[in-house]
């Protein structure tokens, strides 16, 4: 399928959703395969390889794509691909998965979700994988941590989504890359910028966000909603603060809100990658990198992110990032900057990360104008009644 100016990595968008009596007959007999408990990150892995997010992917990688990705950033033919998207079991429940058979992939509400032709069942090293997708091999790292406690035997192939994924939240949201396709094709936006967040929308995003939909035609707010780390700010609270930012200060023929399933890696430069395809799989053309995107702790260097779409041709990776210096709010222009657009002087600037505000909020004070709009600080000052940050 091809809707769109911009065609999907890899040519084809995917759609490995089955419908009809297909579907039906695959479902009833996956009741009678081995059957394997999908954990939350699988469970958005599944939704984004199903409908084509995750595009040529059509599964789970095999060892042969696992190899390919981790040394060389690329798929065996060539393309961009940074992150694995792996599969990954208990060692006891490896002798039930035999290569070239069936098996289920369930929710772990006891529901079948999907069933994968297991192509190739591997033990990789993990720390190799560590080192090269997040640079490290620490624990601290909540990627790493993340990928360890997945399991250690990886199982590839192909899957087939053969039920609706039970979510229950952000429904209106849920738009698949043929949505927002025709959506882009309707609004006749030929150039759409994506933005990537996992945060409430402050200033500095807002700042790049307007200043990058200055040069096309629209602009896609893509917020990941998979899983995060316990301390960033839940989606559901921030999903509330993007449709109030929409309303009050966006123009409206001009954005569109669609949620990104995926799971955070935190994997920084490569993740940042990876975002970037899954955006073009959207219909993007292009993609904001700011500072120390995909970012945690002190793991990636500011503009390590940026600098790794430069090893990238328009044959592997076709989405053009747009790349953006560290905005802040500037006391001399008194509106938010870079060091590329202010000639203010380092204590001019007001430099506030989404880390401090989430310390100014557990100590009950409200973000302030030069970090947030008023009402999205009002949002997080009344979310602060929310278990989750608050134990944070
Ligand atoms: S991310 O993990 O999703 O990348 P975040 O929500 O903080 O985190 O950032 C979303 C996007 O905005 C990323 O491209 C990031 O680099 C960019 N960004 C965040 N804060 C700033 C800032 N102050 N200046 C420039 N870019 C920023």
């Amino acid at each position: 399928m091809s809707i769109g100016l911009i065609e999907a990595h890899g040519k084809q968008l995917v759609n490995r959703v089955l419908d009809g009596p297909q579907r039906q007959d695959l479902f009833e007999k996956a009741h009678a395969l081995p059957r394997i408990t999908l954990s939350t990150r699988n469970i958005a892995d599944v939704q984004c390889i199903a409908t084509g997010i995750y595009s040529p992917l059509e599964g789970f990688v095999n060892e042969a794509e696992y190899t390919s990705i981790v040394n060389d950033m690329r798929l065996s033919n060539g393309l961009a691909w940074s992150i694995p998207v792996t599969l990954q079991i208990p060692a006891d429940e490896a002798d039930k998965c035999r290569l070239d058979s069936q098996i289920a992939l369930a929710h772990p509400n006891g529901d079948i979700l999907a069933v994968m032709t297991v192509e190739s069942k591997f033990t990789p090293d993990q720390d190799h994988e560590a080192q090269k997708v997040y640079l490290t091999t620490e624990d601290a790292h909540p990627g790493v941590k993340a990928m360890k406690a997945e399991g250690p035997v990886y199982l590839g192939g192909p899957i087939s989504l053969v039920n609706t994924i039970p979510y229950d939240n952000f429904l209106d949201y849920r738009l698949s890359p043929v949505q927002t396709r025709l959506e882009f094709a309707n609004r006749e936006w030929k150039t759409v910028v994506a933005f990537q967040t996992r945060n409430p929308i402050h200033r500095a995003h807002e700042y790049i966000t307007k200043t990058a939909l200055e040069t096309v035609d629209g602009l896609f707010i893509n917020p990941l909603v998979g899983m995060t780390k316990s301390d960033d700010i839940p989606a559901d609270v921030r999903v509330k603060c993007y449709e109030t930012i929409m309303r009050l200060y966006y123009p409206e023929d001009r954005t569109l809100l669609g949620v990104f399933p995926a799971a955070m890696r935190y994997a920084g430069p490569r993740e940042a990658i990876m975002h970037a395809i899954a955006r073009q799989n959207y219909g993007c053309t292009h993609f904001i990198v700011g500072r120390d995107h995909a970012g945690v702790g002190d793991y990636y260097g500011t503009y390590d992110a940026q600098k790794l779409f430069d090893e990238f041709n328009a044959d592997e990776l076709k989405i053009q990032p747009v790349k953006f210096e560290h905005a802040f709010y500037c006391t001399r222009t008194k509106g938010m900057a870079t060091a590329k657009t202010s000639p203010s002087a380092k204590e001019e600037r007001i430099h506030l990360s989404g880390t401090k505000v989430r310390t100014m909020l557990r100590e009950g004070k409200c973000p302030p104008p030069e970090f947030s709009r008023p009402e999205i600080a009002q949002i997080l000052v009344d979310s602060m009644q929310s278990p989750e940050l608050t134990t944070a």
